[in-house]
Protein backbone atom coordinates (compact mmCIF):
# COMPACT_ATOMS: atom_id res chain seq x y z
CA UNK A 1 0.00 0.00 0.00
CA UNK A 2 2.59 2.61 0.96
CA UNK A 3 4.67 2.01 -1.97
CA UNK A 4 1.24 3.72 -4.28
CA UNK A 5 1.35 7.16 -2.47
CA UNK A 6 3.74 9.67 -2.30
CA UNK A 7 3.18 13.02 -1.91
CA UNK A 8 4.17 15.64 -4.72
CA UNK A 9 2.30 17.37 -7.63
CA UNK A 10 0.86 14.48 -9.38
CA UNK A 11 0.82 12.19 -6.71
CA UNK A 12 -1.98 9.42 -6.07
CA UNK A 13 -2.80 9.84 -2.54
CA UNK A 14 -5.84 7.04 -1.28
CA UNK A 15 -9.18 7.15 -1.02
CA UNK A 16 -11.18 7.54 2.01
CA UNK A 17 -12.20 3.26 0.65
CA UNK A 18 -8.03 2.82 1.00
CA UNK A 19 -7.58 4.92 3.91
CA UNK A 20 -10.73 3.16 5.89
CA UNK A 21 -9.28 -0.59 5.11
CA UNK A 22 -5.37 0.51 6.45
CA UNK A 23 -4.05 -1.25 9.80
CA UNK A 24 -2.59 1.04 12.29
CA UNK A 25 0.79 0.27 10.99
CA UNK A 26 -0.17 1.45 7.48
CA UNK A 27 -1.34 4.54 8.24
CA UNK A 28 1.26 5.62 10.39
CA UNK A 29 3.83 4.21 7.71
CA UNK A 30 2.03 6.34 5.05
CA UNK A 31 2.25 9.20 7.40
CA UNK A 32 5.48 8.95 7.40
CA UNK A 33 6.17 8.95 3.90
CA UNK A 34 3.36 12.05 3.02
CA UNK A 35 5.21 14.23 5.56
CA UNK A 36 8.56 12.83 3.26
CA UNK A 37 10.24 11.59 7.16
CA UNK A 38 12.96 9.49 6.78
CA UNK A 39 13.25 6.82 9.60
CA UNK A 40 17.55 6.37 9.33
CA UNK A 41 17.93 4.01 12.89
CA UNK A 42 15.02 3.01 15.28
CA UNK A 43 16.51 0.26 17.66
CA UNK A 44 13.78 -0.84 20.60
CA UNK A 45 15.51 -0.80 24.12
CA UNK A 46 14.18 -4.05 24.76
CA UNK A 47 14.28 -6.31 21.72
CA UNK A 48 13.65 -9.10 23.55
CA UNK A 49 10.32 -8.31 26.16
CA UNK A 50 10.49 -9.46 29.76
CA UNK A 51 14.22 -9.55 30.56
CA UNK A 52 15.66 -9.19 33.85
CA UNK A 53 16.99 -5.56 32.68
CA UNK A 54 13.72 -4.52 31.29
CA UNK A 55 11.67 -5.22 34.64
CA UNK A 56 14.77 -3.55 36.39
CA UNK A 57 14.36 -0.49 33.75
CA UNK A 58 10.81 -0.29 34.56
CA UNK A 59 10.82 -0.45 37.99
CA UNK A 60 13.43 2.19 38.55
CA UNK A 61 10.85 4.59 36.78
CA UNK A 62 7.92 3.56 38.45
CA UNK A 63 9.43 4.11 41.59
CA UNK A 64 10.24 7.77 40.72
CA UNK A 65 6.28 7.89 39.81
CA UNK A 66 5.49 6.35 43.13
CA UNK A 67 8.07 9.08 44.99
CA UNK A 68 6.34 11.21 43.56
CA UNK A 69 2.56 10.33 44.11
CA UNK A 70 3.45 9.71 47.71
CA UNK A 71 5.21 13.74 48.15
CA UNK A 72 2.05 15.21 46.38
CA UNK A 73 0.15 13.24 48.85
CA UNK A 74 1.72 14.22 51.63
CA UNK A 75 1.59 17.45 49.83
CA UNK A 76 -1.89 17.40 50.04
CA UNK A 77 -2.22 16.39 53.38
CA UNK A 78 -0.11 19.01 55.02
CA UNK A 79 -1.56 22.08 53.17
CA UNK A 80 -4.88 20.85 54.71
CA UNK A 81 -4.09 19.56 58.23
CA UNK A 82 -0.73 21.18 59.15
CA UNK A 83 -1.15 24.44 61.66
CA UNK A 84 -0.52 27.18 59.78
CA UNK A 85 -1.87 30.17 61.61
CA UNK A 86 0.70 32.74 63.33
CA UNK A 87 2.10 31.46 66.89
CA UNK A 88 4.22 34.11 68.10
CA UNK A 89 8.28 33.16 68.57
CA UNK A 90 8.49 31.53 72.21
CA UNK A 91 4.93 30.38 72.33
CA UNK A 92 3.95 26.61 72.41
CA UNK A 93 3.49 25.70 68.76
CA UNK A 94 5.46 28.28 67.12
CA UNK A 95 8.00 25.67 66.16
CA UNK A 96 5.52 23.98 64.16
CA UNK A 97 4.26 26.93 62.76
CA UNK A 98 6.83 27.94 61.21
CA UNK A 99 7.48 24.51 59.66
CA UNK A 100 4.36 24.81 57.39
CA UNK A 101 5.67 26.96 54.73
CA UNK A 102 9.15 24.45 54.37
CA UNK A 103 7.11 21.46 54.66
CA UNK A 104 4.32 22.30 51.94
CA UNK A 105 6.72 24.07 49.37
CA UNK A 106 9.51 21.09 50.08
CA UNK A 107 6.92 17.97 49.29
CA UNK A 108 5.31 19.93 46.46
CA UNK A 109 8.55 20.80 44.61
CA UNK A 110 9.76 17.58 45.08
CA UNK A 111 6.45 15.50 43.77
CA UNK A 112 7.07 18.09 40.65
CA UNK A 113 11.02 17.00 40.97
CA UNK A 114 10.40 13.30 40.94
CA UNK A 115 7.87 13.37 38.12
CA UNK A 116 10.18 14.86 35.77
CA UNK A 117 12.65 12.64 36.89
CA UNK A 118 10.61 9.32 36.49
CA UNK A 119 9.41 10.61 32.36
CA UNK A 120 13.19 11.41 31.70
CA UNK A 121 14.06 8.01 33.07
CA UNK A 122 11.11 6.49 31.31
CA UNK A 123 12.41 8.27 27.52
CA UNK A 124 15.94 7.54 28.44
CA UNK A 125 15.57 3.99 29.61
CA UNK A 126 12.28 2.46 28.00
CA UNK A 127 11.89 4.43 24.34
CA UNK A 128 13.50 3.08 21.34
CA UNK A 129 16.26 4.95 19.67
CA UNK A 130 15.43 6.41 16.69
CA UNK A 131 16.86 8.92 14.36
CA UNK A 132 14.65 10.52 11.86
CA UNK A 133 14.70 13.40 9.37
CA UNK A 134 11.72 15.07 8.54
CA UNK A 135 11.34 18.04 5.22
CA UNK A 136 9.01 21.34 6.49
CA UNK A 137 5.62 21.68 5.03
CA UNK A 138 3.76 24.81 5.15
CA UNK A 139 0.17 25.21 4.62
CA UNK A 140 -2.84 23.29 6.30
CA UNK A 141 -2.90 20.10 6.82
CA UNK A 142 -5.97 18.03 4.46
CA UNK A 143 -7.77 15.07 5.97
CA UNK A 144 -5.32 12.17 5.05
CA UNK A 145 -2.60 13.77 7.15
CA UNK A 146 -4.70 14.29 9.82
CA UNK A 147 -5.86 10.74 10.07
CA UNK A 148 -2.26 9.26 9.20
CA UNK A 149 -0.65 11.94 12.01
CA UNK A 150 -3.07 10.64 14.57
CA UNK A 151 -2.36 6.91 13.68
CA UNK A 152 1.15 8.33 13.50
CA UNK A 153 1.44 9.28 17.32
CA UNK A 154 -0.70 6.31 18.22
CA UNK A 155 2.11 3.66 16.50
CA UNK A 156 4.86 6.16 18.09
CA UNK A 157 3.41 5.24 21.16
CA UNK A 158 3.19 1.55 20.80
CA UNK A 159 6.74 1.76 19.69
CA UNK A 160 7.56 3.25 23.23
CA UNK A 161 6.59 -0.05 24.64
CA UNK A 162 4.51 1.88 27.55
CA UNK A 163 1.11 0.52 26.65
CA UNK A 164 2.43 -3.01 28.02
CA UNK A 165 3.90 -1.58 31.12
CA UNK A 166 1.25 -1.90 33.24
CA UNK A 167 2.96 -0.83 36.39
CA UNK A 168 4.49 2.29 35.10
CA UNK A 169 1.20 3.10 33.51
CA UNK A 170 -0.16 2.94 37.03
CA UNK A 171 2.31 4.64 38.99
CA UNK A 172 2.16 7.71 36.30
CA UNK A 173 -1.46 7.76 36.59
CA UNK A 174 -1.29 8.07 40.08
CA UNK A 175 1.33 10.48 40.10
CA UNK A 176 -0.27 12.62 37.45
CA UNK A 177 -3.71 12.13 39.16
CA UNK A 178 -2.39 13.15 42.18
CA UNK A 179 0.22 16.33 40.84
CA UNK A 180 -3.01 17.79 39.04
CA UNK A 181 -5.10 17.80 42.11
CA UNK A 182 -1.78 19.17 44.22
CA UNK A 183 -1.47 21.86 41.51
CA UNK A 184 -5.70 22.42 42.17
CA UNK A 185 -5.19 22.88 45.69
CA UNK A 186 -2.25 25.10 45.71
CA UNK A 187 -4.73 27.22 43.29
CA UNK A 188 -8.08 27.14 45.09
CA UNK A 189 -7.11 26.16 48.51
CA UNK A 190 -6.55 28.90 50.00
CA UNK A 191 -9.97 29.85 48.78
CA UNK A 192 -12.26 27.72 50.67
CA UNK A 193 -12.51 28.99 53.94
CA UNK A 194 -15.29 30.34 55.42
CA UNK A 195 -14.66 33.33 56.88
CA UNK A 196 -17.57 33.44 58.88
CA UNK A 197 -17.05 29.94 60.24
CA UNK A 198 -15.62 31.98 63.88
CA UNK A 199 -18.59 33.85 63.99
CA UNK A 200 -18.26 37.38 65.29
CA UNK A 201 -14.55 36.28 65.67
CA UNK A 202 -13.90 35.95 62.44
CA UNK A 203 -10.56 37.56 61.50
CA UNK A 204 -12.24 39.48 58.60
CA UNK A 205 -14.42 41.05 60.91
CA UNK A 206 -12.06 43.58 63.62
CA UNK A 207 -8.60 44.40 62.91
CA UNK A 208 -5.80 45.28 65.38
CA UNK A 209 -7.76 48.21 66.60
CA UNK A 210 -10.46 45.96 68.30
CA UNK A 211 -9.92 46.19 72.55
CA UNK A 212 -9.29 43.24 74.05
CA UNK A 213 -9.51 42.67 78.02
CA UNK A 214 -10.14 46.19 78.31
CA UNK A 215 -6.42 47.23 77.69
CA UNK A 216 -6.72 50.58 76.21
CA UNK A 217 -5.36 50.69 72.48
CA UNK A 218 -2.95 53.89 71.74
CA UNK A 219 -1.59 55.69 68.84
CA UNK A 220 1.28 55.40 68.09
CA UNK A 221 3.39 56.32 65.54
CA UNK A 222 7.12 54.36 63.84
CA UNK A 223 10.19 55.88 64.81
CA UNK A 224 12.15 53.16 62.81
CA UNK A 225 13.13 51.87 66.35
CA UNK A 226 10.93 48.64 67.22
CA UNK A 227 11.53 48.81 70.95
CA UNK A 228 11.10 52.97 70.92
CA UNK A 229 7.49 53.98 71.94
CA UNK A 230 5.94 56.73 70.59
CA UNK A 231 2.56 57.37 71.55
CA UNK A 232 0.88 60.23 69.81
CA UNK A 233 -0.65 63.35 71.59
CA UNK A 234 -2.27 66.48 70.00
CA UNK A 235 0.55 68.57 69.86
CA UNK A 236 2.59 66.38 68.55
CA UNK A 237 1.07 67.24 64.89
CA UNK A 238 0.99 70.80 62.97
CA UNK A 239 -2.77 71.78 61.38
CA UNK A 240 -2.91 70.74 58.03
CA UNK A 241 -0.54 67.54 58.73
CA UNK A 242 -0.63 64.05 58.63
CA UNK A 243 0.91 61.14 60.96
CA UNK A 244 0.64 56.98 60.06
CA UNK A 245 -0.14 55.44 63.25
CA UNK A 246 -0.33 51.80 64.35
CA UNK A 247 -2.15 50.14 67.25
CA UNK A 248 -0.55 49.49 70.90
CA UNK A 249 -1.11 48.10 74.05
CA UNK A 250 1.29 48.60 76.86
CA UNK A 251 1.38 44.72 77.08
CA UNK A 252 3.00 44.61 74.51
CA UNK A 253 5.90 46.97 75.66
CA UNK A 254 9.12 44.79 75.83
CA UNK A 255 7.75 42.30 73.00
CA UNK A 256 9.21 42.91 70.03
CA UNK A 257 7.35 40.19 68.16
CA UNK A 258 3.98 41.23 69.14
CA UNK A 259 4.77 44.94 68.11
CA UNK A 260 6.16 43.90 64.98
CA UNK A 261 2.94 41.89 64.47
CA UNK A 262 0.54 44.84 65.62
CA UNK A 263 2.42 47.14 63.11
CA UNK A 264 2.82 44.71 60.36
CA UNK A 265 -1.03 43.60 60.26
CA UNK A 266 -2.48 44.79 56.57
CA UNK A 267 -5.38 46.30 57.94
CA UNK A 268 -3.56 47.79 61.09
CA UNK A 269 -2.47 51.46 59.43
CA UNK A 270 -4.56 54.38 60.12
CA UNK A 271 -3.54 58.22 58.92
CA UNK A 272 -4.03 60.51 61.81
CA UNK A 273 -5.07 63.95 60.20
CA UNK A 274 -5.15 67.14 61.59
CA UNK A 275 -7.23 69.51 59.25
CA UNK A 276 -7.13 73.22 59.17
CA UNK A 277 -8.56 75.20 62.09
CA UNK A 278 -12.08 76.15 61.00
CA UNK A 279 -12.55 73.29 58.47
CA UNK A 280 -15.65 72.31 57.90
CA UNK A 281 -16.58 68.43 57.39
CA UNK A 282 -19.71 66.89 56.75
CA UNK A 283 -20.00 63.79 59.05
CA UNK A 284 -21.17 60.30 58.37
CA UNK A 285 -24.39 59.72 59.91
CA UNK A 286 -23.52 57.55 63.34
CA UNK A 287 -20.03 58.36 63.41
CA UNK A 288 -20.54 62.31 64.74
CA UNK A 289 -18.23 61.58 67.53
CA UNK A 290 -15.47 59.37 65.82
CA UNK A 291 -13.28 62.52 65.38
CA UNK A 292 -11.22 64.94 68.36
CA UNK A 293 -11.61 68.32 67.74
CA UNK A 294 -9.62 69.04 64.11
CA UNK A 295 -8.36 65.37 64.58
CA UNK A 296 -9.44 62.23 62.40
CA UNK A 297 -8.24 58.70 61.76
CA UNK A 298 -9.06 57.13 58.14
CA UNK A 299 -7.78 54.04 57.50
CA UNK A 300 -4.76 54.07 55.42
CA UNK A 301 -5.76 50.97 53.25
CA UNK A 302 -7.53 51.96 50.29
CA UNK A 303 -11.14 50.66 49.21
CA UNK A 304 -10.09 50.21 46.07
CA UNK A 305 -7.42 47.28 45.66
CA UNK A 306 -5.29 48.20 49.43
CA UNK A 307 -2.57 50.09 48.51
CA UNK A 308 -1.68 52.05 50.95
CA UNK A 309 -3.16 55.84 50.29
CA UNK A 310 -0.18 58.09 51.69
CA UNK A 311 -0.48 61.57 50.35
CA UNK A 312 -2.70 64.15 52.45
CA UNK A 313 -2.96 67.64 50.20
CA UNK A 314 -3.38 69.86 52.79
CA UNK A 315 -4.69 72.81 50.22
CA UNK A 316 -7.86 70.66 49.49
CA UNK A 317 -8.35 68.36 52.10
CA UNK A 318 -7.61 65.14 49.90
CA UNK A 319 -5.98 62.23 50.54
CA UNK A 320 -4.21 60.24 47.64
CA UNK A 321 -3.73 56.54 46.41
CA UNK A 322 -0.76 56.46 44.17
CA UNK A 323 -1.92 53.11 43.24
CA UNK A 324 -4.86 54.18 40.57
CA UNK A 325 -5.23 58.09 41.54
CA UNK A 326 -8.06 57.63 43.95
CA UNK A 327 -8.83 60.43 45.94
CA UNK A 328 -11.01 61.18 49.09
CA UNK A 329 -11.98 64.22 50.24
CA UNK A 330 -11.87 64.46 54.06
CA UNK A 331 -13.83 67.27 54.44
CA UNK A 332 -16.55 64.64 53.12
CA UNK A 333 -15.88 62.71 55.76
CA UNK A 334 -13.33 60.69 53.17
CA UNK A 335 -15.48 59.52 50.83
CA UNK A 336 -14.06 58.78 47.12
CA UNK A 337 -13.94 61.78 44.51
CA UNK A 338 -12.05 60.63 41.84
CA UNK A 339 -10.48 57.59 40.82
CA UNK A 340 -12.04 53.87 41.10
CA UNK A 341 -12.55 53.55 44.60
CA UNK A 342 -16.19 53.31 45.28
CA UNK A 343 -16.45 53.69 49.07
CA UNK A 344 -15.27 55.90 52.00
CA UNK A 345 -12.47 54.94 54.16
CA UNK A 346 -13.31 53.43 57.41
CA UNK A 347 -12.99 56.13 60.15
CA UNK A 348 -11.41 54.93 63.47
CA UNK A 349 -12.76 56.42 66.63
CA UNK A 350 -10.42 58.09 68.72
CA UNK A 351 -10.58 60.19 71.17
CA UNK A 352 -7.44 61.67 73.91
CA UNK A 353 -7.76 59.67 77.41
CA UNK A 354 -6.34 61.38 80.71
CA UNK A 355 -2.46 61.16 80.08
CA UNK A 356 -2.98 63.14 77.25
CA UNK A 357 -2.82 60.56 74.40
CA UNK A 358 -4.57 59.53 71.38
CA UNK A 359 -6.20 56.35 72.37
CA UNK A 360 -9.07 54.17 69.79
CA UNK A 361 -12.43 54.34 71.49
CA UNK A 362 -13.38 51.06 69.41
CA UNK A 363 -11.98 48.80 66.44
CA UNK A 364 -13.50 49.99 62.73
CA UNK A 365 -17.54 49.90 62.62
CA UNK A 366 -16.58 48.33 58.76
CA UNK A 367 -14.68 46.78 57.29
CA UNK A 368 -11.30 47.73 56.12
CA UNK A 369 -9.70 47.65 52.67
CA UNK A 370 -11.10 46.30 49.20
CA UNK A 371 -15.05 44.22 49.45
CA UNK A 372 -15.27 40.95 50.28
CA UNK A 373 -18.30 38.93 50.13
CA UNK A 374 -21.09 40.75 50.62
CA UNK A 375 -20.07 43.58 52.55
CA UNK A 376 -22.39 45.59 53.01
CA UNK A 377 -22.24 49.59 51.26
CA UNK A 378 -22.28 51.98 54.12
CA UNK A 379 -21.88 55.49 52.04
S1 LIG B 1 -5.56 50.79 45.23
FE1 LIG B 1 -5.96 52.86 45.60
S2 LIG B 1 -6.71 53.57 43.76
FE2 LIG B 1 -6.36 51.49 43.36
Amino acid sequence: MSSEVTTGQGDRRPTREELDAMSPEQLARLAGELDEVEVVHNTPKFPIPGTRAEKRAERSVALWFVISAVSMLAFVVAFIAWPWEYVNAGEPGHAIYSLYTPVIGFTFGFSILALGIAVIQAVKKLFPDEVAVQQRHDGISDEIDRRTFVAQVTDAGEKTTLGRRKLILRSAGLAAGLAGVGTGIVALGGLIKNPWAEGDDAPLWHTGWRAEGGETVYLRTDTGILSEIARVRPEDMEPGSMMTVFPYRESERGNEEELLHAQRAGDAAVMLIRLRPGTQVTKRPGQEDFNYGDFYAWSKICTHLGCPTSLYQAQDNRILCPCHQSQFLATQDAEPVFGPAARALPQLPITVNDEGYFVATSDFVEPVGPAFWERPKTT
